[in-house]
């Protein structure tokens, strides 16, 4: 008799504590551009792959066509991971430039998408990934793996959430286009409105987080992803944004910051320590998830001793809250491993 209240008494506790926060203590798999350890990135293909992976998130860039469209795709340029130079031999600019806001959708897709390349044309950035020689794939709009994910929650009964890069957005103004309203428009369309919806929204941008929040009032989780100033990506203050002051104001207008792996750990000191940077304590501090880039299998910094190593630090010792990866397929292992 004893045992059943006892039994009765841990149901009821169970029972009180809300699902969110064992939905909030679910590490997350984020498919860094899709399975991209596997096939090319921002492909339907490579979304499908990280879904069957069993990733939580796919993680997507996107940018502008001419005529208004969202594509998926990392560059504001064609160059790197498309077949455009062959297709369209005399539309760059004056720098050899294919910018996606200068290509009306018809335009892209007749183009076939590949591994990436070095800036100069050479070869593969990534040489032990998919070959190029087998160049299969197209560019998707952002509706298309849309529908993709729709139609796999269908079929298999799981959803794969969303988390959306907004790439460039002052070029975007340049060319007259709003990636943040049309954004906004399609994830309304398809019932995207909620904190609690599969999604989040990143930016590297603090103005396009501060304006998606205050003007647009979106309720949707936004994530601040943070850089170097020598990177030049916008003209956000990364120095002050990893300080206190900064991190603090990042938690006013964003749910979780992602910081790159050297943000978290910077190296090793004399005595051959890993160390450590305040930066996922402070933010948890704040409320704020961490969710770092970019786990490679086939590069990461060398003063981890393998792949598994760098994730038992962030996982385990750091104790982030997600990661972004290529090969969404071994951290699904390292996780599962951990829960025996
Ligand atoms: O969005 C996280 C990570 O993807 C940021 O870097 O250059 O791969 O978009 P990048
Ligand atoms: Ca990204």
């Amino acid at each position: 008799m004893r045992k059943f209240f006892l039994n009765i008494f841990f149901l009821i506790i169970l029972l009180a504590i809300p699902l969110e926060s064992f939905a909030n203590q679910k590490k997350l798999i984020i498919a860094h551009r899709g399975a991209s350890g596997y096939l090319p990135e921002h492909t339907l293909e490579g979304a499908a792959l990280a879904f069957a992976m069993g990733s939580d998130f796919l993680e997507l860039d996107v940018v502008m066509t001419k005529d208004g469209h969202l594509i998926v795709m990392h560059d504001l340029t064609l160059n790197a991971t498309t077949n455009v130079e062959e297709i369209f031999p005399d539309r760059s600019d004056i720098n050899g430039n294919y910018f996606s806001m200068e290509f009306t959708l018809d335009e892209v897709r007749k183009l076939r998408v590949n591994e990436r390349l070095k800036k100069n044309g050479s070869s593969q950035v990534f040489q032990a990934r998919f070959p190029n020689e087998y160049s299969l794939f197209k560019v998707p709009t952002l509706e298309e793996i849309l529908k993709l994910l729709i139609g796999l929650k269908k079929s298999h009964g799981r959803i794969m959430g969303l988390y959306i890069e907004i790439k460039g957005f002052a070029t975007h103004q340049k060319y007259n286009l709003n990636p943040v309203d049309k954004l906004l428009v399609i994830l309304d369309r398809y019932d995207y409105r909620e904190a609690s919806d599969p999604i989040w929204i990143q930016s590297f941008d603090s103005e396009v987080l501060i304006t998606m929040r205050q003007k647009y009032k979106t309720k949707l989780r936004l994530t601040q992803l943070i850089g170097e100033n020598r990177w030049g990506l916008s003209d956000t203050d990364f120095n002050y944004l990893k300080t206190y002051k900064g991190l603090k104001e990042i938690s006013v207008y964003a749910n979780g910051i992602g910081p790159w792996i050297k943000q978290v750990v910077s190296g090793k000191n004399i005595s051959g320590d890993l160390k450590f940077t305040e930066i996922v304590r402070r933010a948890h501090e704040l409320n704020l998830k961490v969710h770092p880039y970019t786990f490679r299998a086939d590069k990461f910094p060398s003063y981890f001793d393998s792949f598994d190593h760098l994730l038992h630090i962030f996982f385990n010792e750091l104790k982030v809250d997600g990661i972004f990866t290529d090969f969404p397929d071994q951290v699904f292992k390292f996780v599962e491993k951990g829960k025996k």
